[in-house]
């Protein structure tokens, strides 16, 4: 790897034999994307060729217009790669959490028939094209089968990570009113059984789910109405194992995914058939430079999007083998991780800089000496900025100075990676994650929408053709659509709500959120989402949530919350992180709740949340004479001292 002041470059060797290595495919792609995208995507197989390669009506778009395609197809008996040479080789690596159990390999023919039972049975239920289907499974390969059997018949996935709470999984069923719902009796953490089968059964009053098939897998004890809930083995072991691909029109719809938005309520990301198979295929191939013997490992979980593009579609496509795993990467041991990655000879890892930042603070090159993973070839992170520090860590402790570090900028709605260097191209600059992918236009404004000079942050866009992969909707919200991603600069400029600037290079920095999202762990939740599960709570009268820096989630929540003092103080604490994972689950606990007795607010009653964290981080306050009650603030001030003198 040649250094050259802080750029990395590949080696001669690593250029040499990576896909892409000559940097012309910028300048050839941007002479004409549309163009470019075009002939990436006759390497998939089309039932019939699209006519139109972009068709743009602001702020509404539409990717290989009037082209027929489904996903799966192309992932099986059309792989680019040839059926029969990849039929017996294995897909899917799946590692269980508990070490004693076997791990489980599925053959791209053993994955096909199962999909295909799977698909013949969601047809028995009535499952057809269009008709939306709720996941809600740990990370098992039935949760692989159960997305690709709906692909198969065109029915719209909407999986739901699995520690999302009832309430969480029912507000989105009833969104979506899928009619379906597919889950597991249990599944393990960090030893633990998880009851998920519980927590659907609680999901589903109000909502217009029928059917739930239940996947076993912790055989835990559970509820079962009969008429409602089938076993997935049940329905599909006399299931014929063949089961035609439905012809999709290239914008049809392919999945629902929700993520935060700014206030209480998730936003269904509507991804399409044809656009979203093009960019999962070209950014996987491409960006981790995967090839026929590679075996990729892409550590999210298949509930966010990461784990939709690349822990599932984007490594099928490519004819790769891929890891599955259960479990926690520390558990139960801090280098479980480590082992996998040499248990299975893994090429490529791909993670998120909260993993990385805990290893790191653990110390873990104590256990990482030369001659562990020396398969590893590529290195990504995704999902949070990474900084500096953790860059280093991961480059030099866990790839040894010899594996491109991708880092990889993109969101639920952009369905596929949009920033990032390319292995074989680079240069790999620490904390910054490149340039646009070939094909990609992405700009940074200024507030009144002029392009920033190097080194000046403004707000992250992307400029027509934007991206095949990029959302065409909110489901059933489209002024939410509008409002969000085409009001800030007009219809035809996508906001991404990120802020960035670029270097001389035209390298981009990705500096953070605009809006009130914050990432917590790389987990996606809004300010405005944990306000409403606590504001939920009968003994609030207001509260305000803040993101606040953390050495190893890079963020997480801080509450301040205005009671009526009908409880203790650590009574109504403790009921309030029980809300929220009522409300939202536990993946974006408070660090801290302050209990107030008013939060400082504007004139016009709008709460001050800047002024909060100014006081959490020390911060100037300055000018408080636009406050309607400065005098809040010395009392909040007190608080958070003495809270934080308790240790
Ligand atoms: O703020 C950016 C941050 O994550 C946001 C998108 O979150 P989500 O929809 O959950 O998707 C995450 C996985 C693609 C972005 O708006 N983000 C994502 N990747 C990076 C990043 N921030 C800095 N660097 C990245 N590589």
């Amino acid at each position: 790897m040649k250094e050259k002041e802080n750029f990395y470059y590949p080696s001669e060797e690593f250029k040499k034999r990576a896909l892409i290595n000559k940097k012309d495919v910028y300048a050839q792609a941007a002479k004409n994307p549309v163009k470019f995208w075009e002939k990436m995507a006759k390497e998939l197989f089309w039932f019939k060729k699209w006519k139109k390669g972009f068709v743009h009506n602001p702020p509404y778009f539409q990717w290989f217009s009037g082209g027929r395609i489904n996903i799966t197809s192309n992932i099986f008996e059309n792989n680019s790669l040839g059926f029969e040479r990849i039929k017996n080789k294995v897909a899917l690596i799946w590692e269980p959490e508990n070490e004693e159990e076997k791990e489980k390999k599925l053959t791209y023919y053993d994955l096909f028939r199962e999909i295909c039972r799977f698909s013949n049975a969601l047809k028995k239920l009535g499952v057809k094209k269009g008709d939306r289907v709720g996941i809600y499974l740990p990370m098992i390969p039935e949760a692989t089968v159960a997305m690709l059997a709906c692909a198969r018949l065109g029915a719209v996935h909407s999986v739901v990570f699995s520690a999302f709470s009832p309430r969480s999984l029912q507000v989105r069923l009833q969104d979506n009113e899928a009619k379906v719902l597919i889950t597991a009796d249990g599944y393990y953490r960090r030893g633990q059984i998880v009851d998920l089968k519980k927590n659907a059964d609680q999901a589903l009053d109000q909502t217009k789910v029928e059917k739930l098939i239940v996947v076993k897998r912790a055989k835990n004890k559970i509820a079962w109405q009969e008429g409602r809930d089938v076993w997935y083995e049940d329905i599909t072991k006399d299931e014929e194992d063949f089961c035609p691909a439905e012809e999709m029109d290239s914008e049809d719809m392919h999945f629902i995914l929700y993520t935060s938005g700014s206030t209480g309520k998730p936003k269904g990301c509507v991804h399409t058939c044809g656009g979203y198979a093009v960019q999962a295929y070209y950014t996987a191939k491409w960006i981790f430079d995967l090839k026929e013997d590679d075996i990729f490992w892409s550590t999210a979980d298949l509930g966010w999007i990461t784990g939709h593009t690349y822990s599932c579609y984007g490594p099928l496509l490519c004819g790769v083998s891929f890891i599955m795993f259960e479990g926690a990467p520390d558990f139960p041991v801090p280098d479980r991780w480590v082992r996998i990655i040499e248990k299975y000879g893994v090429t490529t890892f791909y993670t998120a800089p909260t993993a990385i930042r805990m290893f790191e603070q653990m110390g873990a090159e104590k256990f990482l000496n030369d001659k562990r993973m020396k398969t590893l070839q590529i290195l990504g992170s995704v999902g949070e900025p990474i900084d500096e520090a953790a860059w280093q860590w991961y480059f030099k402790e866990v790839g040894r100075e010899k594996c491109p570090l991708v880092d990889t900028w993109w969101q639920t709605e952009t369905g596929g990676i949009l920033i990032t260097a390319l292995p074989g191209i680079g240069p790999f600059k620490p904390a910054f994650a490149g340039l646009p992918f070939p094909g990609i236009k992405a700009e940074i404004l200024d507030e009144q929408g002029k392009p920033c000079p190097p080194d000046k942050q403004g707000n992250l866009v992307l400029l027509p053709p934007f991206s095949p992969s990029l959302l065409r909707g909110i489901y059933k919200n489209d002024e939410k659509y509008k409002e969000t991603y085409w009001s800030r600069y007009g219809d035809k400029i996508y906001f991404t709500s990120d802020s960035a600037y670029k270097d001389k290079e035209g390298l981009i920095r990705i500096v953070g959120r605009v809006d009130d999202v914050i990432k917590v762990a790389g987990h996606r939740v809004s300010t405005g989402e944990l306000e409403a599960a606590i504001n939920a709570h009968q003994e609030i009268t207001e509260c305000a949530v803040i993101g606040v820096a953390d050495k190893i989630k890079g963020e997480v929540p801080a509450a301040f919350v205005v009671y009526n003092g009908s409880l203790l103080p650590q009574d109504i604490k403790d009921q309030i992180i029980a809300q929220i994972k009522k409300e939202i689950g536990p993946i974006a606990l408070p660090k801290e709740v302050y209990l107030v007795k008013d939060l400082p607010k504007t004139r016009s009653g709008k709460i001050m949340r800047r002024i909060l964290k100014k006081l959490l981080t020390g911060e100037d306050l300055g000018d408080l004479s636009t406050l309607s009650n400065p005098e809040v603030v010395e009392g909040i001030k007190k608080i958070i001292g003495s809270d934080n003198s308790d240790g």
